[in-house]
């Protein structure tokens, strides 16, 4: 059995999954007022892409996906508001990707998408006006019974999409897919099904981004209802958006940062009370444990809850009777965290120079981000110069980089969440 299960809970409480776009996201979703407003009003405005930036792991991905299922929940209430349904998938792009197979899979899982929403408002899960002109739309549709019958698979060989070697079978799919949403979104002001390009970044650098998306500009940027966010790294957007077939396309980003760590123990909380089956659980940590480790590893939610989810299993394999009262809690996890810098700390001592070292120490002062230009920052002369020790830190896994030579502005290396335990290790050393 789980530990977490042992423990009293129905489920994991510190696992790292995006949050759904479900009245489960919704509960788990701690601040973003203003980030999650700001969405809404661009989602519900068309045709602008909205856009979102921020560094890794600090929720840019729940973000989108609770706010398209509010405006989804808002217009099951109120049919009158526009019809935005979140995707039931997260799309991202990569160097080597295939565009043609990813466009048969966007018209895929968005078909999907809508054959299950509309099945669960049939199975009388949601209390709609089936009789409202949109849902009618939807609900009634022949394309729906078409696509349904027998899964949208069957009908048009679509379950082998992976290997389909039959261009037509493909095209006919997503013409098919494509008349059906304009039947369903006659205007983008009625509503879309909405799709993420997330984490821009795996492309590299801003050039390939650029290239790609315009690729899929006019088949599926742009096309009848479906409506996209682009989701990345800090500064992606802007070395996107300067691509002239882009131009006026997108949306100047929202800036997701981390949640305030005052605001932390809520996420600790809203887990332990949502994943608790019943008043009696057991969990060996503190909230103010918790909101520490946030500030060590610099806001990074992901890695928290990674973090976490280890001291919870070290604690279940440790051989003692596991910590009961608060101050024992508070002891295992001083243990648990002074083992844990320690180890990083030294594992990058014995593979990094001096160099490397004062390297990383300025990039800590300037907390932790910044781009290969800033090489005078840290007494180089030259990016030439520069590079090696950058190199040698990301070999230690203590920043990650991008390459992104056509855009200067952007803070292309970052410090991770390792670093920053190193940091710790270090400032205990
Ligand atoms: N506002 C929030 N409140 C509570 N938990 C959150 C919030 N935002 C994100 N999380 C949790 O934090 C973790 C990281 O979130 P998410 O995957 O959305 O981040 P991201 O910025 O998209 O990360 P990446 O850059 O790796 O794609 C997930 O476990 C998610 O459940
Ligand atoms: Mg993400």
């Amino acid at each position: 059995m789980s530990i977490y299960r042992e423990w009293g809970f129905s489920d994991n409480p510190f696992q790292t999954n995006v949050l759904p776009p479900s009245e489960l996201g919704r509960s788990l979703l701690v601040g973003r007022e203003n980030e999650w407003f700001r969405l809404r009003k661009k989602l519900e405005n068309p045709p602008r892409l909205p856009t979102i930036e921020g560094l890794n792991g600090v929720g840019k991905s729940s973000l989108v996906n609770v706010a398209s299922f509010d405006c989804y929940e808002a217009f099951l209430r109120d049919p009158e508001k526009p019809m935005l349904l979140p995707c039931r998938k997260l799309f991202q792009l990569n160097p080597q990707v295939d565009l043609e197979v990813f466009v048969s899979d966007v018209y895929h899982e968005v078909v999907q998408t809508l054959i299950e929403q509309a099945s669960y408002i049939e199975g009388g899960h949601i209390e709609v006006d089936p009789a409202k002109e949109k849902l009618d739309r939807w609900l009634n549709s022949p394309l729906y019974h078409t696509f349904n019958a027998g899964g949208a698979g069957a009908s048009f060989g679509y379950g082998t999409i992976a290997n389909l070697s039959d261009g037509f079978s493909r095209s006919g799919f997503i013409r098919a897919a494509r008349g059906w949403l304009e039947e369903i979104f006659p205007t983008p002001q009625e509503g879309a099904v909405v799709c993420v390009i997330d984490n821009l970044e795996l492309l590299q650098t801003s050039e390939k981004a650029r290239e790609q998306l315009e690729a899929l500009r006019d088949e599926l940027l742009s096309v009848h209802g479906l409506r996209w966010v682009l989701c990345g790294a800090l500064g992606i957007v802007l070395g996107v958006a300067a691509s002239p077939r882009l131009e006026g396309v997108l949306e100047p980003p929202i800036e997701v940062g981390g949640v305030e760590s005052e605001r932390v123990t809520e996420v600790f909380n809203s887990r332990i009370e949502t994943f608790r089956e019943s008043e009696h659980f057991y969990i060996p940590i503190m909230p103010n444990d918790f909101q520490r480790l946030y500030r060590i590893l610099f806001y990074n939610l992901r890695s928290l809850l990674g973090h976490i989810d280890s001291y919870c299993q070290w604690v279940a394999e440790a051989s003692e009777q596991p910590p009961i009262s608060e101050d024992e809690k508070a002891r295992w996890f001083e243990e648990w965290l002074r083992e844990a810098c320690q180890s990083a700390y030294e594992s990058a001592n014995s593979q990094l120079k001096p160099r490397a070292w004062e390297v990383f120490e300025d990039a800590i002062a300037i907390d932790g981000s910044f781009s290969p230009s800033d090489y005078e920052d840290f007494r180089f002369n030259s990016v030439a110069a520069f590079r090696p020790h950058v190199r040698d830190l990301e070999a230690a896994g203590l920043v990650v980089s991008t390459q992104d030579e056509g855009d200067k502005r952007r803070k292309t290396i970052q410090v991770t969440p390792k670093g920053w335990l190193v940091q710790e290790g270090m400032r205990r050393a």
